[in-house]
């Protein structure tokens, strides 16, 4: 059966003795909780990956970098590839965030290269999708995900695709406070459920973990992960308190 997951992505937060702390945190958190009923993930600037990997155990708490680069090295200044993110002792690496695609102009094309890198070195894929408010009013949520799904990772075989996650972000919701409802969040999951169901059969759409994002809190996360395809979260500002993080953590 699909894995629970409630993973972080602090974004471009903290220093490094923050994120460090922070970490700890959460670390020592998870490590003293019982039954905890999913896997959590701290998603870190690239600055802060071989720190944090010192002060948490990778068995307890995965490590994610927020992006990686489109090719494997050379003469690319100022760009992090896939197998130095692994070279850290990360294990996942989140891919085709909104913010990346909006502000950095990553194409569906691009991330189809940043995943197939990824897998490549090792890594895990935290893969975002979600649509824009004006997409959402114009009818066009589910063109938009089965683009952005289809493009990028529709060429995987059924084995590389054990090492996906995917995370539905609706851009309205993300550091807004405006939450997907629980009902609109699960139509979606759903619908990127058959989506895959179509690509691969019902056991690998019913074996891959679904994440929602999008102003996710301690407060309305319980409801959301009871939803029949809500396997658990993508937390951006929630994640950068470890009580609030581990407020959602204990939710399921
Ligand atoms: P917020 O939780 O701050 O809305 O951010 C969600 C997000 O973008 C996680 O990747």
């Amino acid at each position: 059966m699909r894995k629970n997951i409630v993973a972080g992505n602090w974004k471009m937060n903290t220093t490094v003795p923050e994120g460090v702390e922070l970490a700890k945190a959460v670390n020592d958190a998870v490590a003293s909780a019982q039954g905890l009923k999913c896997d959590v993930i701290v998603g870190v600037p690239f600055t802060h990956l071989c720190a944090v990997k010192q002060v948490i155990d990778i068995n307890k708490v995965g490590l994610a970098a927020e992006n990686c680069a489109d090719h494997t090295s050379g003469a690319y200044t100022g760009e992090v590839s896939a197998p130095m993110v692994a070279s850290t002792g990360a294990n996942y690496v989140i891919l085709g965030h909104s913010e990346r695609r909006g502000y950095y102009n990553e194409t569906n094309e691009m991330l189809k290269t940043k995943v197939d890198l990824a897998l490549e070195a090792g890594l895990k894929v935290i893969f975002c999708c979600g649509e824009s408010l004006e997409e959402r009013e114009e009818g066009k949520v589910e063109d938009v995900i089965r683009a952005e799904i289809s493009e990028s990772l529709f060429h995987l075989t059924p084995e590389q695709w054990k090492n996906i996650v995917i995370a539905y972000e609706p851009i309205w919701a993300i550091g807004t406070g405006k939450t997907a409802t629980s009902a609109q969040a699960q139509e979606v999951h759903a619908f990127i459920r058959s989506l895959i169901a179509q690509k691969f059969d019902n056991n690998v759409a019913d074996n891959t973990t679904i994440l929602y994002g999008g102003s996710c809190k301690p407060s309305n996360a319980a409801e959301l992960f009871a939803k029949p395809d809500i396997d658990g979260g993508l937390i951006g500002g929630a994640s950068l308190k470890a009580q609030d993080f581990m407020g959602i953590v204990t939710a399921f």
